[in-house]
Order: structure tokens, then sequence, then C-alpha cells
């Protein structure tokens, strides 16, 4: 994986994927070593973010590296005007990686192609988000000691959540059967479902998500993202529709684990918190492990 970018999950084989993890497991008893020395990373966030660019710059710190960059362009020359492309190259000059969040989808492609270091997307638009990808296998495979056979629920916006769509990609090589729960307007796009059809996999569609509840292993809760939405009256009228309650949670399999890309408003309800189920909090964490075996891989760091 040296110099390679992540810009959409299946840029990575699932082996190259499972070697992250694998990797990950040795940083998570280890999270703490000198071993980046004068590498820099840089984090550019044109879209704001709690977990992805925190997690990475721990993961960076942690392991004894340098991190620049910006979380708010309005500090920045994206205010006078300058393109994508300028901005890439010049911030190639000044790091060996390039950690990039940006709201257009398509564009961590695109500064893949003019970057002169690997670029790793930590989200465009509500397209993809490879490193949460990674970080919920990892998850998921902590939880159930297993990737192969799942039965997975997706509830919440699957229209427009990067990372389930990333995620669904991503399952699609460990014979899992899908549960997608959402209102109509916000079913998962037809190109991501190509995916399951194509491996001949199992997907029921559902709008009421006590219909997935007692058949799932993992739970994955998303926020409706209003954001996206352009007409803020549809946000309006589906934004109340998924809130899991802790009394939701009494026949629930022995394994299941909820998860949950965070932040959430108010689609878990904070009873939940303290339920043997919650591991989104645990979910957070896993990233910054992850994260140290991805960027390692790709400076060629042992
Ligand atoms: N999961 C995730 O992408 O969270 P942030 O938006 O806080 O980075």
């Amino acid at each position: 994986m040296k110099g390679k970018s992540l810009i959409s999950i299946n840029d990575y084989s699932k082996e190259e994927q499972i070697a992250i993890l694998d990797l990950a497991v040795h940083f998570e008893s280890n999270p703490v070593q000198n071993i980046l020395g004068s590498h820099v990373i840089s984090t550019l966030f044109f879209e704001p973010s709690t977990r992805t660019r925190l997690s990475f710059e721990s993961a960076v710190n942690r392991l004894g590296g340098n991190v620049i960059g910006f979380s708010d362009t309005s500090s920045t020359s994206v205010k006078k005007g300058e393109s994508l492309k300028d901005t890439i190259l010049t911030v190639s000059n000044y790091s060996d990686l390039i950690i990039m969040r940006n709201p257009v989808e398509g564009s961590a492609r695109f500064a893949s192609e003019v970057a002169t270091v690997p670029i790793i997307n930590a989200g465009d638009g509500a397209n993809q988000h490879p490193t949460q990808t990674l970080l919920d296998l990892y998850t998921i495979r902590q939880t159930q000691k297993t990737l192969d056979n799942l039965d997975v629920a997706f509830v919440g916006d699957l229209k427009y959540g990067r990372t389930v769509h990333s995620l669904v990609i991503a399952l699609c090589n460990y014979n899992t059967t899908f549960h997608l729960v959402s209102p109509v307007e916000l079913k998962l796009p037809s190109a991501v479902k190509m995916h399951i059809k194509n491996k001949n996999l199992k997907y029921h569609q559902y709008t009421d998500m006590n219909d997935v509840l007692k058949k799932t292993d993992i739970l994955y809760m998303t926020r409706i993202q209003k954001e996206r939405f352009s007409d803020q009256l549809e946000y309006e009228r589906v934004k109340n529709l998924y809130i899991l309650k802790k009394k939701m949670l009494h026949e629930v399999k022995d394994n299941m684990k909820i998860l949950h890309p965070l932040p959430r408003v108010n689609e878990i309800d904070i009873d939940v918190d303290d339920a043997p189920q919650a591991h989104y909090f645990q979910q957070a964490l896993n990233g910054v492990y992850v994260r140290q075996a991805l960027i390692t891989s790709i400076l060629g760091i042992k």
C-alpha cells in the first residue's frame, strides 16, 4: 500500500483492507510509538469534523509525526479564490501525505490526480468515507469475531450517508445480508445497491426500524443529514422518524451491537449509551488505531 491513495473503499483490495485491520490490532496494543520521525501529514478539512480530523491528528501525534493543516477555509487562500488544484499542488510540497475532507463529490479523486503525494479521502460530500469504513470493519470484527455471514441493518439516511455507501460496498466481500431501513426519499442509491446485486447477496428494504431489531447482528444507525437537503421542509418531515430507545432492545440477539459513525443528533436516545449493545464510542476510539495502521502503511513505515 506504500504510496497508494485511498479515495474509494474499493481502491484497496479485500486483502489490503484486512492487512490494515490486522496492523490496527498491533496499534491498539501499542498506540504510542516514535516511528514517524520527520514525516509531515496534512489535514485539509473544507467541511466540519470532530472524529475524523482529530483521530487522524491523534494517530500522527502518538506516532511521533508532525501535522499541518486547516479545519476552516476562512483562514486560508481558498477564501481568496484559490482553486483546489493549486491548494493541493502547494500542500503536496509541504507534506508527505494529504488527508482531505471536502463537500464536493469527486473532489478527493480529483485531488489524487493532481497531487504529488498520496491522498486519503476523509469524506467527499455524500459519496464515500473509506477510512470510516475501515474502522467500522475493525469494530464489527472486534465485536462479532468475524466479518462473514452477518446480518447488518443500516438505519436512517441511506441516500446521503457516505459512511453507509462505503461500508455497504466493503461488506459485499463477506456474504452479508443487508437490511436497509429508511424513509422512501432516503433509500440507498441504485449505484450502491448494484454492488450488492453484483455479488448475488440479499438485501431487504424497510421503512420501520422495529422490523429489523430482532434479526440483526450489527445495527448501524445514522444521522439524517440536514446539511445535504436542498428542501428543508423535506428534512423536517423525516428528521425524527428513527429514534432508538433502550426499551426497544429487550429482544435483540445476544451478540447484537449498535454502531453509529457519529455525530448523532437524536437518533440514538442517550438512555442507550449504557446498554451492553452500545459500541459507538469504542468505534470512534478504534479510528485512531485504524488510522495509525493506514498512515504507516501508506508511508511505508513498519
Ligand atoms: N464519523 C465522522 O466522520 O465524524 P466527523 O464528522 O466528526 O469527522
